[in-house]
């Protein structure tokens, strides 16, 4: 099969990563990746944060579970009851994704560059996973705190977040795929 194509049908969410960090020339080359996504106008309204400070994640991790906790009646609540649960499953790194709302796309193309990262990753041999879950943090009323504790820069806001690491699990099969999603004018 075309080498692209076979990366972005391998490419799966991953919940367990090794301690390990990314090498240098491997973030570097994510990064690259992320910067040839294409943005409504060219605008390239995107910045991209990458933490790789083990105790910011962390403590990340854990607002992120209180809240998901005291949260109430969420689907989510159960798994983040769990002692184990970490909103990033421990990845080294995490790469947010900010838009300035100046431009008129933002969500499409911080996603467009969200994916670019998920398929670099998959393409150089590491795991990635898309945490929506986190956002519950930055957009709620700790965000403004948290946005300066994490140097966004201002007028910019948190659109995505990817965690990143070395895989810690064995392939795992891809989800099902809705098959009458598709038809044909023609
Ligand atoms: C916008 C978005 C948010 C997501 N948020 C989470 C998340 O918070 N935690 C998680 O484990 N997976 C998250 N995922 C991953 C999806 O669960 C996953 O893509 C889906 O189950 C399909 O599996 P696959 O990525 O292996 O193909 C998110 C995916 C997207 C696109």
């Amino acid at each position: 099969m075309n080498e692209t194509l076979n990366v972005i049908k391998s490419r799966r969410s991953i919940r367990k990563f090794t301690e390990k960090q990314l090498q240098e020339e491997d973030l570097q080359a994510i990064l690259e990746a992320a910067l040839f996504a294409p943005s409504a106008g060219n605008a390239q309204p995107w910045h991209f944060t990458v933490v790789q400070n083990k105790a910011l994640i962390d403590e990340l991790a854990q607002t992120a579970k209180d809240a998901i906790v005291a949260g109430g009646r969420s689907p989510y609540q159960e798994m983040a009851q769990r002692e184990d649960f970490h909103v990033f499953y421990h990845a080294p790194t995490i790469i947010i994704i900010s838009g300035n709302p100046k431009a008129g796309f933002i969500h499409a193309d911080c996603a467009a560059a969200a994916q670019n990262i998920l398929l670099a990753a998959e393409a150089l041999g590491l795991g990635s996973c898309w945490i929506g879950l986190v956002m519950m943090i930055l957009h709620g009323e700790q965000g403004a705190a948290w946005c300066k504790k994490l140097e966004i820069p201002a007028g910019y806001e948190p659109v995505h977040v990817l965690a990143l690491g070395y895989k810690a699990q064995a392939k795992i099969p891809a989800p099902e795929r809705k098959k009458n999603c598709i038809n044909f004018i023609r």
